[in-house]
């Protein structure tokens, strides 16, 4: 018997199961280090007879979900049409790029429908965020604020206040009493995080964490936390442009991938309706590198353009440079393009750019990307009412891609006339999707050479 009365059950390697009657720093049989971990009395709740008998699914009731609709149309979008009771959405971006702002729009949307709210910040102080809510003419009763960062104090202000949604602004400054670390430690936001869950979880009542970004990509502190909450939304965007992109990375409650388009003002955020004409408003006509792209974005079609600057590299090395799309792809796309169409750019600087800050990661970029490159090298333009989209295989041939009814819709809503597509998606278009396009199906890049430039 050990001292707290308990029987000792020994230890065991987690690593090959070895078991051992005391602790060891490493493992006899498989040699790892600090693996060893001691076996537990088996814990009552556990045990096999204490169960819930499985059912057949159709027996299972159907969720009530109730969502809490925002009333901003980009936002509830991004959210799978509002957001639902009980579940943590976590909200990540560059410092700067509006997230707080979004926030706070999104509080005041849901107090102008009389709904209670609360917004709880550790990073501003309370003059802070009211300057903020002047600029933006938010004034309602029932946003309450507070600025802490302890989160059983928040737990229980929520009691108080029994909003209907709790904002935390941010997760990195949150800090629990349970654990002797410093805030914004790994330890200390996850386990912040499961605080505020459990929160969400036992009321019902949905959280809306905002997390910082680290350089790479990845919700500074530990990636856990974007396993741990029902939703993660990023937002994105060049700071020195005014649109923002807020984009459904997981989505429990919806579908992922969708998009939210913003426009920074002075007086706040605004919703941008239209993106296609958006991003194609300041689009150079007649100019060799330019192309647009019917891209999809979860459901909804946009237009895009894409940009290349093709010119013979002074230095050495050559320069590729890529902004909104793969480093990868593009290099993989240069490679194809020497090989088949015979042009040396490996001697040439390559610059891509998809126009408005966007970042488009679907293979249907290719062929805009081919486009683009071979209309600067060859300085001709490409015509100002063609569209080009479709994949492209390392053996050169033009891959079907999905959802091209869409695509050709939103093309000929805009305008468009000439629709450039893989030649296995032209077969099998609806017509009536885009009556007045003239669609030219391609099956390799030859192909699409002759057809655009006629070398
Ligand atoms: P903020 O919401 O504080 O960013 P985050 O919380 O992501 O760090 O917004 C920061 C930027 O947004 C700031 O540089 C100023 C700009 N901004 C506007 O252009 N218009 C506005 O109405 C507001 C409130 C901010
Ligand atoms: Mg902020």
């Amino acid at each position: 018997m050990s001292r707290n009365g308990k029987e000792r059950l020994g230890f065991v390697c987690l690593r090959c199961g070895y078991a051992a009657g005391k602790w060891l720093g490493r493992c006899p049989e498989c040699g790892e280090w600090d693996s060893m971990a001691e076996r537990k009395q088996p814990d009552r709740r556990c045990s096999p007879e204490d169960h819930e008998p499985a059912l057949p699914l159709i027996h299972a009731s159907r969720p009530t979900l109730s969502r809490l609709v925002t009333g901003i149309g980009e936002l509830d979008r991004v959210l799978g049409g509002g957001i639902v009771p009980g579940s943590v959405v976590l909200v990540g971006g560059d410092p700067g790029i509006g997230k707080s702002t979004l926030i706070l729009q999104l509080l005041s949307a849901l107090a102008a429908d009389n709904r209670r709210v609360l917004y709880v910040t550790g990073e501003e102080s309370a003059e802070q965020i009211r300057m903020r809510a002047d600029r933006l003419a938010i004034g309602q009763e029932q946003i309450f604020l507070a600025t802490e960062n302890r989160v059983e104090a928040i737990a229980a202000m929520a009691g108080e206040v029994k909003p209907a949604l709790l904002a935390v602004d941010s997760i990195q400054t949150m800090y629990t009493g349970e654990i002797a670390s410093a805030p914004g430690g790994v330890t200390q936001v996850r386990e912040s995080a499961a605080r505020l869950l459990a929160l969400a979880k036992g009321s019902g009542l949905p959280v809306i964490l905002i997390g910082h970004v680290t350089k790479d990509g990845a919700i500074a502190g530990p990636r856990v936390l974007e396993h741990m909450v029902d939703t993660v939304l990023y937002f994105e965007g060049d700071r020195g442009q005014v649109f923002r992109i807020l984009r459904t990375v997981k989505n429990r409650f919806g579908s992922t991938n969708e998009i939210g388009v913003f426009e920074m003002k002075e007086s706040g955020l605004t919703e941008v309706d239209n993106p296609s004409a958006l991003f194609l408003a300041e689009r150079p006509v007649n100019v060799p590198g330019s192309v647009v792209l019917p891209s999809i974005e979860g459901t909804r079609p946009i237009l895009v353009e894409v940009q290349a600057l093709v010119s013979p590299s002074s230095l050495g090395t050559a320069r590729r440079t890529a902004i909104g799309a793969d480093h990868q792809r593009l290099a993989l796309l240069t490679a194809v393009l020497e090989k088949k169409i015979g042009v040396s750019l490996y001697d040439h600087d390559i610059f891509l750019n998809i126009v408005g800050g966007i970042r488009i990661d679907e293979p249907a970029l290719d062929l805009g990307v081919v486009v683009a490159l071979l209309s600067s090298l060859y300085e001709k333009p490409v015509a100002a009412d063609t569209v080009v989209c479709g994949e492209i295989g390392l053996a050169g041939e033009v891959r079907a891609i999905g959802q091209m009814d869409l695509r050709l819709r939103e093309a000929e809503r805009l305008g468009f006339t000439t629709f450039l597509m893989p030649d296995s998606n032209r077969k099998r278009v609806e017509k009536k999707s885009a009556p007045h396009m003239r669609v030219i199906g391609i099956q390799t890049v030859q192909e699409l050479v002759e057809t655009i430039f006629h070398p």
